[in-house]
């Protein structure tokens, strides 16, 4: 059996009756929170609550949180800033698998692994093994991409079965799923080959979609004329007038760094080179609209740099 500290058992559920004052009220904001890689995230409204204590609350409810939208939008940034470590706030993160087609039952869980030495094999636990023996939650990114024979593996765990069994490694006993964990799923539903079942899908408590705040990307430094433009192309797409891609906010990130580094002409060349080919001409014609924007062309490597003869 493993050497780490196992959980408590679950809690049963309250039956005491929920309070009625307003969404807002009940739950605190936890606010700002630096996230691992030292950005700072700034929470954001969902449903009346803040984001952050939302994730919390749902944690201490053992109520699984899906989560879906476009990439950059902050899905990994909301689940990371939700719970990140901090030992003195006693507070333990949490862990991740990022899913592909490829993923499998022992990337959850864990596998053996062969010390190249010594020849002899070792057990490697995997996200999900550590997520219950840590008693933190699990982020399962990019789930959408993953089997869902292989998502099996998680629906005892998520309808409430109170341990995690390692069937390929009998030496280990069954670990106690404590009051930390619960699973966060994220994904882009609109990405190729994304599927996700029925089974799945009803075994979170939660849904919601995330898209970029454009007014959070504006106080974060993001150029006014690349957000009107990028908020004209949202309108279209609601009227269904646009079907393209849509920047989001890890675009819009990128540009500003790109603007302020190597001037406005090269970054909105770079996002339009970013751009999917088959959107990129009507993504240019919208830049173009921004007088700052109007030479828009997509950036490619040019001739020889003047005086670099040898
Ligand atoms: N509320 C926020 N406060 C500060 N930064 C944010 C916020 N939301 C998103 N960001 C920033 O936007 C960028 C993209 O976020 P993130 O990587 O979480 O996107 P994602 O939705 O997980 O994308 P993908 O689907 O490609 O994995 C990151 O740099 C992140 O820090
Ligand atoms: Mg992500």
């Amino acid at each position: 059996m493993q050497e780490a500290s196992r959980p408590q058992a679950r809690p049963a559920r309250s039956t005491k009756p929920r309070s009625t004052a307003p969404a807002a009220l009940r739950i605190t904001p936890v606010g700002p929170q630096v996230r691992p890689n030292g950005q700072l995230y700034q929470p954001r409204l969902l449903g009346g609550m803040e984001d952050l204590a939302f994730l919390r609350d749902a944690r201490d409810h053992t109520e699984h949180v899906l989560m879906t939208g476009p990439p950059g939008s902050g899905k990994t940034a909301l689940a990371e800033a939700s719970f990140v470590m901090d030992a003195r706030a006693g507070q333990r993160g949490l862990e991740t698998i990022v899913g592909t087609a490829d993923t499998t039952e022992a990337d959850f869980l864990g596998t053996f692994v062969q010390d190249p030495i010594t020849g002899t094999f070792e057990w490697l636990p995997g996200p999900l093994m550590r997520s219950v023996l840590h008693d933190v939650p699990l982020l399962v990114d990019e789930i959408a991409l993953i089997d869902s024979r292989v998502l099996t593996v998680l629906y005892a765990l998520m309808d409430g079965r109170g341990e995690l069994h390692i069937p390929m490694n009998p030496a280990l006993d069954p670990i106690k799923v404590g009051p930390g964990w619960f699973v966060i799923g994220a994904c882009n539903p609109d990405v190729p080959g994304a599927h996700l079942s029925d089974a799945l899908l009803s075994r979170f408590h939660h849904h919601f979609e995330i898209t970029t705040d454009w007014d959070l990307a504006a106080d974060m430094g993001v150029p006014m004329d690349l957000i009107t433009v990028v908020k004209n192309l949202e309108t279209r797409k609601g009227q269904q007038t646009y079907e393209g891609w849509i920047p989001q906010m890890r675009d819009a990130l990128a540009f500003s760094e790109a603007a302020r580094r190597y001037g406005t002409a090269f970054a909105v060349n770079s996002l339009l080179r970013k751009c999917p080919a088959a959107d990129r001409e009507d993504l240019g014609t919208a830049l173009k609209s921004k007088s700052d924007f109007a030479d828009a062309a997509p950036l490619a490597l040019g001739a020889r740099v003047a005086g670099s003869h040898r």
